[in-house]
């Protein structure tokens, strides 16, 4: 084989595996409801916008900042969200912190805060946000270490 045919040969192999790899962008991929995936399908920089709204989603919902400060320690109405990330890890055994954090938005009362009272955090979020919003506010409190 002459150097040149083994230099084609390997181009085509590179090229068939870029093609393999990046080509698609046609596939229908659904986001999973609050999997191990959620922070890597969310985009924490549109979270970070969405957190810090007034007001959020279809029915104009106090937005999480008029409850929740980012300062440590901070009560407004819910607890500071410094440091969620760390905590959202261990507040459930055998949940991860993205899937925690999910559930703490369309389910706010599977878990209770102590001392906070069940029902003060906005109930409706899993209705009144699309689930890229809800993945994309996940992604960005994951930032919260
Ligand atoms: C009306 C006030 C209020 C609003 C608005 C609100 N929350 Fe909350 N949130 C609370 C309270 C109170 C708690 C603690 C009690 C509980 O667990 O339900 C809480 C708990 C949480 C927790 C669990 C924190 C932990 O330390 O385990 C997360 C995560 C959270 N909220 C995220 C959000 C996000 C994201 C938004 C915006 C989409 C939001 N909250 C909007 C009041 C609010």
């Amino acid at each position: 084989m002459s150097k040149k045919t083994l230099l084609v040969l390997l181009l085509s192999l590179v090229l068939l595996a870029l093609a393999a790899c990046g080509g698609g962008g046609d596939t229908t991929e659904q986001p999973p409801a609050g999997g191990e995936d959620v922070a890597a399908i969310g985009d924490a920089e549109n979270g970070e916008r969405l957190f810090s709204q007034a007001t959020i989603g279809a029915n104009n919902a106090p937005g999480c900042i008029t409850c929740h400060s980012l300062e440590p320690d901070v009560v407004i109405v819910g607890p500071s969200q410094a440091g969620l990330a760390t905590r959202a890890q261990t507040r459930v055994a055998g949940m991860s912190a993205a899937d925690y954090i999910h559930q703490s938005i369309v389910e706010p009362n599977a878990y209770v805060v102590e001392p906070f009272a069940e029902g003060l955090m906005y109930q409706n979020y899993g209705t009144d946000l699309t689930e890229q919003e809800i993945n994309d506010l996940v992604a960005y409190t994951l930032t919260l270490e």
